[in-house]
C-alpha cells in the first residue's frame, strides 16, 4: 500500500508526475460537470485531529469530484474527547472499510504510526502533523509557483529549476515550510528562510536552503515570496518578538512587495493574521495567490488520491478513442 507521509519521501518524477496529474484534475474543474468516475466505490475518511477549513474541504471536494464516498471524522466531539486512542479510533475506521485515511494530528509522526503499524490497510495521506509535515501543501504550492512562473501548459512536464523561493516568518513551528522547503529543493528551486533568529529551527544548517534574517535584502532576488502564519498557539511568549516589532521586520506591506520583481507573487498558505505577518493591501493585491492556492489544492489532492487509490487507467480523457 502507497502513502504520502512526508513531502522529502517524493523524488523528482514523483513530484512532477503528481503535478502535471494535478494539471489534468484541474481541466475537470474547469468543465461544468465537474466529476470523474474514478473512485466510485472507494472511501475516504477524512480524521481530523487538529482544526482545519482548506484542507479538510478540499480534501472532501477532492474525494467527491472522484466520485468516492467521503466520512468526515472530527475529534472534536467524538470518542476521542473520551479518551479513545488513535489505535482504537484506527481500527473503527477500518471496520468501516477506509480505502484512504487522510489524517491530520497534532503530534509529528502521528500519519506515519498509522501508516506503518499495521492497524489499518489504507493508504494514509498526512494532512498536516505537529510541527513536521504538511506535504500536499507544498504540493499545491509547488503547482502554483510552476503555474505562475513557468506556465500552465509550458509546465507540463517540468519542475521549478532556478527559480528563487522565499519562506518568510515562523519557520520553527511551521509544517508548511519544512514539506515546501524539501520539495522546492527536489524539484531544482534556490530556496532562502526568512526568520527571526528566535523562530528558526535548530539543525536548520542541514535543510537544502538558505538562512537569512533580512528581509529587505532577499526581497529583490525572489520569484515567490511565501509568508507564514505566525502560529500564537504554539508559540512559547519567550520565543516571539511584539507583535509591532515583528510586523515591522518581517511583516510583508506594500512598500516592502514594491521591492519584489514585477514578476514575482505573494503566497500564504492560510490561515493569515491580517496586520501580523501580511497587510490586508497585500494580501488582497492581484499579486496575492492565497486563493488560487486553495483552489488549486482541490486539483492537487485530486491526483494525489488518484495516483495512491485510482490505479493505471487515464485520469481524464481528452481526445475520444480512435475507432476499432
Ligand atoms: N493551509 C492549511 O493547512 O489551512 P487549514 O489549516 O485551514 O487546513
Amino acid at each position: 500500500k502507497r502513502h504520502l507521509i512526508s513531502a522529502a519521501d517524493l523524488t523528482r518524477d514523483d513530484a512532477v508526475l503528481i503535478l502535471d496529474t494535478a494539471e489534468e484534475m484541474a481541466r475537470v474543474a474547469d468543465r461544468p460537470i465537474k466529476k470523474l468516475p474514478t473512485l466510485r466505490g472507494l472511501t475516504v475518511v477524512n480524521l481530523f485531529f487538529e482544526d482545519s477549513t482548506r484542507t479538510r474541504i478540499s480534501f472532501e471536494a477532492a474525494a467527491k469530484r472522484l466520485s468516492a464516498d467521503v466520512i468526515n471524522f472530527s475529534a472534536k466531539g467524538s470518542s476521542v474527547s473520551k479518551g479513545e486512542s488513535l489505535k482504537d479510533t484506527a481500527l473503527t475506521l477500518e471496520a468501516m472499510g477506509a480505502d484512504a485515511v487522510v489524517i491530520r494530528h497534532h503530534a509529528s509522526g502521528a500519519p506515519y504510526r498509522l501508516a506503518t503499524s499495521g492497524w489499518i490497510d489504507s493508504a494514509v495521506v498526512n494532512a498536516g502533523d505537529g510541527t513536521h509535515e504538511h506535504p500536499t501543501q507544498a504540493l499545491l504550492d509547488a503547482f502554483t509557483m510552476r503555474r505562475r512562473l513557468v506556465g500552465r501548459d509550458a509546465g507540463l512536464g517540468k519542475d521549478l529549476g532556478g527559480r528563487r523561493i522565499t519562506i518568510v516568518g515562523d519557520v520553527l513551528h511551521s509544517r508548511v515550510a519544512r514539506s515546501n522547503v524539501h520539495l522546492l529543493h527536489t524539484l531544482g528551486a534556490e530556496v532562502t528562510l526568512v526568520a527571526p533568529p528566535t523562530l528558526v529551527p535548530i539543525g536548520v544548517e542541514t535543510w537544502p536552503c538558505e538562512v537569512s534574517y533580512s528581509l529587505d535584502d532577499v526581497l529583490p532576488k525572489s520569484d515567490a515570496v511565501m509568508m507564514l502564519r505566525v502560529q500564537r498557539e504554539r508559540m512559547n511568549a519567550a520565543f516571539f518578538p511584539t507583535e509591532r516589532e515583528y510586523s515591522r521586520r518581517y511583516g510583508l506591506d506594500g512598500d516592502r512587495m514594491a521591492k519584489m520583481p514585477e514578476h514575482a507573487i505573494v503566497m500564504h498558505p492560510g490561515p493569515m493574521n491580517r496586520g501580523m505577518e501580511i497587510t490586508a493591501q497585500v494580501a488582497d493585491s492581484d499579486r496575492c495567490t492565497a486563493v488560487e492556492q486553495v483552489a488549486n489544492g482541490v486539483s492537487t489532492r485530486m491526483a494525489v488520491l488518484y495516483l495512491l487509490l485510482g490505479g493505471s487507467e487515464p485520469a481524464v480523457t481528452t481526445t475520444p478513442a480512435a475507432p476499432a
